[in-house]
């Protein structure tokens, strides 16, 4: 975090106030009101460069509890008759004992606070099993299952509920250290629309996909949300997890970054104007549910095959559809 912690006081590059944060890339100081003001343009600037919210009326955005999310809340409430968008939150109780109850508090009191209707899906209600159940059911990396039924039910919920884009919080850090590992690892195929800022829907198998903090480094939210207040889960989840890949390619993302300020911005600016729009793969509607998939039967499907013995896409969407499984 580059708060300015000194002895001297530092005035704001843009008033006669002291600064409280320093933005290296930008060579600028800031009081906590130019500092606040700066992040929302940036991120404003974002959803305009990348036309994220191009035909979109209705925008459901996927709540973990976490600054991230929240903090993609704040900012878009604030400027929703801006952007001319109606506005809902999306959050998947995920069973993760203390840690899911809390999320869940947190984000419907956000929402609550910000005048945004608020769905809660419950993990256990909608497939009987919590996370850490399906965890020790499959032997699966919890991430990887987390990921694998996010994506399902928020892509679902969007198409049933009819809302034209799904908003994230994924921030540039994490995208880029994703999008370098894939690189890496020689696996860039497919993998890499799911890292742009905007992914295009298609008709009846997927909703667009919006991230306006693709430009945004971590700090930057952590230091927005700290100075606002913005309440979020403070503990990480219990299953989170780096791998050593990861953490490599993260740490030596910082250490270039410190010597040449706004390398990471270039970086995901570069990758967003390569990246093909399309995906080589081809998609498929699922035999079961109708949702995408490459083979024919989509993961979701094939994951419950496994551990509930018949595919729950279908039950799924059905209880998406009629809105059976909300808890608010
Ligand atoms: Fe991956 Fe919680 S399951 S961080
Ligand atoms: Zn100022
Ligand atoms: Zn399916």
């Amino acid at each position: 975090m580059y708060l300015v912690k000194t002895s001297l006081r530092v005035k704001c590059s843009k008033c006669e106030r002291d600064a409280v944060i320093r933005v290296p890339y930008a060579k600028l100081n800031l009081c906590k009101e130019h500092y606040v003001e700066y992040f929302e343009k940036r991120v404003l600037k974002t959803i305009e460069r990348y036309k994220v919210f191009r035909d979109a009326k209705k925008v459901l955005i996927a709540l973990s509890g976490g600054k991230d999310s929240l903090t993609i809340l704040h900012v878009l409430t604030k400027y929703r008759d801006l952007l001319r968008v109606q506005l809902a939150g999306v959050h998947l109780d995920l069973g993760i004992g203390v840690y899911s109850d809390e999320s869940r508090k947190i984000v419907l009191n956000a929402c609550r606070d910000s005048g945004v209707e608020c769905y809660i899906i419950s993990l256990k209600d909608l497939l009987n099993y919590t996370l850490p159940e399906l965890v020790e059911k499959t032997k699966r990396p919890p991430c990887s299952l987390c990921g694998l039924l996010k994506r399902y039910i928020f892509n679902t919920a969007a198409l049933e509920w009819g809302y034209d884009v799904v908003v994230t919080g994924h921030h540039m850090d994490d995208i880029l250290v994703f999008r370098l590992k894939e690189i890496l690892i020689g696996r860039e195929e497919g993998e890499v629309l799911k890292l742009l800022p905007y992914t295009e829907s298609v008709k009846g198998l997927y909703a667009a996909r919006a991230r306006p903090l693709y430009e945004t480094y971590e700090w930057e939210i952590r230091a927005y949300s700290e100075l606002l207040g913005i309440k979020h889960i403070e503990v990480s989840c219990p299953f989170k997890y780096r791998d050593v890949i990861s953490t490599n390619i993260a740490e030596m993302l910082e250490k270039i970054e410190k010597e040449v300020p706004g390398f990471e911005i270039t970086l995901a600016r570069r990758f967003a104007r390569k990246t093909p729009r399309e995906s080589s793969e081809v998609v498929i509607s699922c035999k079961h549910c109708g949702m995408p998939s490459s083979s024919g039967i989509c993961a979701l499907c094939k994951l419950t095959m496994k551990t509930h013995g018949s595919p729950m896409g279908p039950s799924i969407r059905d209880a998406l559809r009629n809105k059976r499984i909300l808890l608010a």
